[in-house]
């Protein structure tokens, strides 16, 4: 009997990436994955820490599952991830029906435990750090157009507020000539886009650099990894995330300036705009630098688009420095950015401070970044009526399936109407003829 899992994912593109991984290995062993939870031997959770209520939701989701394991005793739940390194034996402690909890370094012990939990009832906790989850992650779901590849894993930059480098660990970067023969295969099954992930992709190599003595902070083995990336023949585009400014050096921005394939979107995050917070977050570096590493790729990349990260509300923010979030935001131009509420997260740093900005205040101030950022799109997008864009096609759009949906390089949502023959990976000229603040629409140029 083939056992059948269902794997959900929670939190960023990389654990996004780490499941589908797990998911490739399961079915090189004799596993079937499964589109609904009803039909599932073995329900897995791959979980997110970085805020508590990221943690609240899969916690609450695992408690209802006690009801189900009753009427289904032979289910086996596994919960992955962050949030699993971090709680470690408190899961199974507060909720009895989890049978296994595995960290981030361990997935790829997944098939045997399962087959042994499967078999025989072993409930465990596996949290031991280790490398040997690297060489799995070259495992792909195939005929992706956009796929991910895993550069690094870890982070050592220490934000106070950030609890990736207690649940991922320490720096590990994967060696140059691995990346490229993964992104070679992925091109040769049809992946026209690759979008390289770091916890911090900018220090993608510096730590191994460091370890061996040969560090130099002119040096760029982030820029080095793009060259190399970007010469696979047939590959289109390059994305990556998320990189830290202080490592957008002279090299990193020559390098984006004479690679045509690396997209015209630049996610940077900021965090805040004000340097009394930015000092407190540990981020080492001012808000004037940052924007003078913006600037500097704007010049790289003329015609860029530039999205960020941003956390309100840390711990004695007051009215001024929010002010200067806020204006940094509106000088860097940005159009998208992810904003956060402060959540404290134990074990960080920043935790030993109060966390004495009122709920009310950070929502407050979350909605009027938000207002901000939609105005500012809608701006930018307005201005791009008339204009023709190179899009690639990803298919029928989720809200109108007669349209079809597909990004700019500048990633923008680009909904248009298809032609008979159009395929999905199609890199296609799009006419704008109408925007909003969410998206672009127009008419599919003849080719
Ligand atoms: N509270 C709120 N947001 C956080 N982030 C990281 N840690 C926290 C926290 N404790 C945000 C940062 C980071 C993104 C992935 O999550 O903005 O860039
Ligand atoms: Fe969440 Fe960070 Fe883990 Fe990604 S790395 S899943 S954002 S805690």
């Amino acid at each position: 009997m083939t056992p059948t899992f269902f794997i959900r994912t929670y939190g960023c593109q990389m654990n996004e990436r780490d499941s589908e991984a797990v998911a490739c290995l399961l079915e090189t062993r004799g596993f079937h994955q499964v589109e609904g939870e009803d039909e599932a031997d073995v329900l897995l959770f791959n979980t997110c820490s970085v805020r508590d209520q990221a943690e609240r939701k899969v916690l609450g989701k695992l408690g209802l599952l006690k009801r189900l394991k009753r009427v289904k005793p032979h289910l086996v739940i596994g919960v992955l991830g962050c949030m699993a390194q971090r709680l470690g034996e408190e899961i199974p402690a507060k909720l009895p029906h989890v049978d296994l909890v595995v960290g981030t370094d361990q997935i790829q012990t997944l098939p045997d435990l399962l087959l042994a939990q499967l078999e025989e009832r072993r409930p465990g906790v596996y949290l031991e750090r280790s490398d040997a989850s690297l060489p799995m992650l070259g495992l792909h779901a195939p005929g992706k157009i956009s796929a991910f590849i895993a550069v690094m894993r870890g982070c050592n930059q220490g934000c106070s507020y950030c609890v990736v480098p207690e649940v991922r660990g320490r720096e590990k970067s994967r060696p140059v000539t691995d990346i490229v023969e993964e992104a070679t295969r992925l091109v040769a099954g049809g992946t026209q886009e690759i979008f390289l992930l770091g916890q911090n992709i900018t220090a993608y190599g510096v730590a191994e650099l460091r370890r061996a003595g040969t560090w130099n902070p002119e040096l760029s083995p982030f820029a080095d990894l793009l060259r190399a990336v970007c010469a696979v023949p047939g590959l289109r585009r390059v994305r990556f995330t998320s990189p830290h400014p202080n490592y957008m050096n002279a090299a990193f921005v020559r390098a984006v300036a004479e690679l045509p394939r690396v997209c015209d979107h630049f996610h940077v995050p900021v965090q805040s705009g004000s340097d009394r917070i930015l000092q407190a977050m540990k981020r080492n570096y001012t808000a004037a630098a940052y924007l003078e590493r913006i600037r500097a790729l704007r010049e790289a990349r003329p015609g860029a688009a530039f999205s960020t990260d941003v956390i309100v509300g840390f711990p004695g923010e007051t009215d001024e420095d929010f002010a200067a979030t806020r204006e940094l935001m509106q000088t860097a131009d940005f159009d998208m950015a992810y904003i956060f509420k402060y959540s404290p997260r134990p074990g960080t740093l920043a935790e030993r401070q109060v966390d004495d900005v009122p709920q009310a205040v950070k929502k407050q101030r979350n909605e009027i970044l938000l207002k901000d950022l939609d105005a500012r799109s809608l701006a930018h997008n307005t201005a791009r009526v008339g204009e023709d864009v190179e899009v690639l096609a990803e298919g029928p759009s989720l809200r109108n399936r007669e349209r079809w949906s597909g990004r700019s390089s500048d990633n923008k949502n680009v909904i248009f109407t298809p032609e008979p023959g159009l395929e999905i990976g199609q890199l296609r000229q799009v006419r704008i003829t109408r925007a909003t603040s969410h998206s672009l629409f127009g008419d599919l140029l003849p080719e």
